[in-house]
């Protein structure tokens, strides 16, 4: 097997392919329909479950850079192309500022993403995907940070906020979409609202909290996790899934399963898709 190629491991028979493209073939709508929002997340974790560690120096928490990688990142991005709007958390933007995670908006300005800016405009599509950001509050000094993104920006809140603040968000150029009673966000609302902005490919890449606003209101339809074959340990973690037991806990039929061996000097990882059933 070519070192840099993937295997596919399920659904039968073992196939090679290539890694670029892998995403961006595969059909990200309902069978059927491609007017209804289809809505999908991605998360590279260890073997023990770690998405992210604390880091001892500065305290916080991010994605540790023992288990993210250039490969997985492709298909972060590839799964970006694909999409009409971002949800990210009012955390997330918080960590723009300071400059740590500008990087981590996709589409990436990397000439190694060139292909992919190229596929949304053959296909018509606007430069980058919207981001909707989940708060419980209207925080101005983050709508602020967004102005320079060059995107339609979105705060989606509970409808307990402040006038004054509303006033000022929309003044920076973003809208606000309420969608929640009291001072969360909540899924279908989210959804709802999402897809009568016209939005169709829906793309989480927020944390534990936001994959759990989706999951328990059933609007989420397929995760793509990567395994990174590593244990990290910790005491300081975050992992997929944060908030209450979810009741009936969701089935997650599998879609796809492939090898790659292709990161130097490792023990490879897995990239999964599940369809929520
Ligand atoms: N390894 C991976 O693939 C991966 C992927 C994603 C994230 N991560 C890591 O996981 C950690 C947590 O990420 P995150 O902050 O994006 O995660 P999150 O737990 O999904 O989001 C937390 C924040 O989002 C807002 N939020 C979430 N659900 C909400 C709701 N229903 N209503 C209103 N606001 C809501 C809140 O913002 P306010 O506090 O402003 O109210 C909350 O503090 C970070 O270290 C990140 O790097 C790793």
């Amino acid at each position: 097997m070519n070192e840099n190629s993937l295997l596919r491991l399920f659904p039968a028979p073992h196939e090679e392919r290539a890694l670029e493209g892998l995403y961006l073939d595969d059909p990200i709508a309902h069978p059927g329909s491609d007017d209804t929002p289809f809505v999908y997340t991605n998360f590279v974790s260890s073997l023990d479950g770690r998405i992210a560690l604390e880091n001892p120096r500065t305290g916080r928490r991010s994605a540790p850079p023992a288990i993210t990688n250039p490969r997985d990142w492709r298909l972060f991005q590839e799964l970006a192309a694909r999409a009409d709007a971002l949800i990210v958390s009012a955390a997330f933007v918080r960590g723009l500022a300071e400059g740590s995670s500008h990087e981590k908006l996709p589409l990436g300005r990397d000439p190694a993403f060139s292909d992919l800016h190229d596929w949304r405009k053959q296909r018509g599509m606007p430069p980058q995907p919207a981001m909707v950001i989940l708060s419980r509050t209207l925080d101005v000094s983050v709508a602020e940070r967004c102005r320079s993104l060059r995107r339609p920006v979105y705060f989606a809140v509970g409808n307990d906020v402040s006038q004054d603040d509303a006033g000022a968000v929309e003044a920076t150029g973003a809208r606000i979409l309420i969608a929640g009673k009291g001072r969360h966000v909540e899924g279908r609302a989210l959804i709802n609202g999402l897809g009568r902005e016209g939005f169709r490919r829906i793309y989480s890449i927020a944390g534990p909290r936001v994959l759990h606003t989706l999951l328990q209101d059933g609007v989420l339809h397929r995760l793509y996790l990567t395994h990174y074959h590593r244990l990290l340990g910790g005491t300081s973690f975050d992992t997929l899934l944060e908030g209450d037991p979810l009741d009936p806990p969701p089935s997650l039929v599998p879609r796809s399963l492939y090898f790659d061996a292709g990161v130097a000097g490792s023990a490879g990882q897995v990239f999964a898709a599940y369809d929520i059933a």
